[in-house]
């Protein structure tokens, strides 16, 4: 067990902001290495998903060091592009990366008027909240009618093959690499746990739905791991 709690064990923003801080400095480099980059094939799929037209805004929500923000940039190089996070650590390094603009928010309560934005994008963010349904509500509230969604989350495997595949690389793999590459592979411990708590992708379909989307869709985009939810604002 870790010392964050996990999805479902109440609340926990504090703990998760504390374990985001202390990661910042080496987030970057242990998704690459834990994914072999396939992470940006991941957000480079979520990010075209949008068809963000000239001068439309999206806002990248628990945007972290901006990765996504910066895929959107440059494939819609005429969109408004906004990060937003709350972890000042993970976002300053967004900023300072992609030069795009960010603003310390929490994804319950996003400081943006409602019907702002043309976009919203949360890749592996919605894991980490107190309610998932709770955050895509304040989503939905921020978007125009017609806005499009699109989550990327390490969602709950549902097969028995995948959850032994996911549980042997989990506890063997990760926390190797965590340990390795990071001084904090208790962090790294709960990212994996946080994933086996979580939803899975038809529950998270079900909640996005229930929130005020419609034509939302699920897709795996790596076999009983990770997800890709789209919608649009009803
Ligand atoms: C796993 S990182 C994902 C970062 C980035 N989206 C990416 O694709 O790499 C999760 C991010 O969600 C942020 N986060 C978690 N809960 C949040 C909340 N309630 N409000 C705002 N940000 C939150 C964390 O600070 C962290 O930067």
């Amino acid at each position: 067990m870790t010392g964050v709690p996990l999805p479902g064990q109440g609340d926990r923003a504090q703990a998760v902001r504390a374990m985001f801080d202390r990661i910042a400095p080496t987030y970057d480099l242990l998704n690459r290495v834990m994914t072999l980059r396939v992470d940006q094939l991941w957000r480079r799929r979520a990010v075209r998903t949008l068809r963000l037209a000239p001068g439309e805004k999206l806002l990248d929500v628990c945007a972290g060091t901006m990765d996504v923000s910066a895929e959107a940039r440059s494939q819609y190089p005429e969109a408004l592009v906004v990060g937003s996070d709350f972890s000042l650590p993970m976002l300053s390094r967004g900023a300072q990366k992609t030069g795009l603009p960010a603003s310390a928010a929490d994804a319950l309560h996003l400081p943006f008027r409602s019907g702002a934005v043309d976009a919203v994008t949360v890749a592996f963010g919605v894991r980490n909240l107190d309610s998932h349904e709770v955050g895509l509500a304040e989503m939905a509230r921020v978007m125009k009618p017609g806005a499009r969604l699109a989550v990327l989350e390490f969602f709950r495997p549902e097969s028995t093959g995948t959850r032994a595949f996911h549980g042997v690389y989990n506890r063997l793999a990760l926390p190797v690499m965590g340990r390795l590459l990071s001084a904090d592979a208790d962090a790294y411990r709960y990212l994996v746990e946080s994933m086996e708590r979580f939803a899975s992708l038809p529950e998270f379909v079900d909640s996005t739905r229930r929130a005020g989307f419609r034509g939302v869709k699920g897709e795996l985009l790596f076999p009983g791991v990770c997800g890709l939810v789209t919608g649009v604002r009803a």
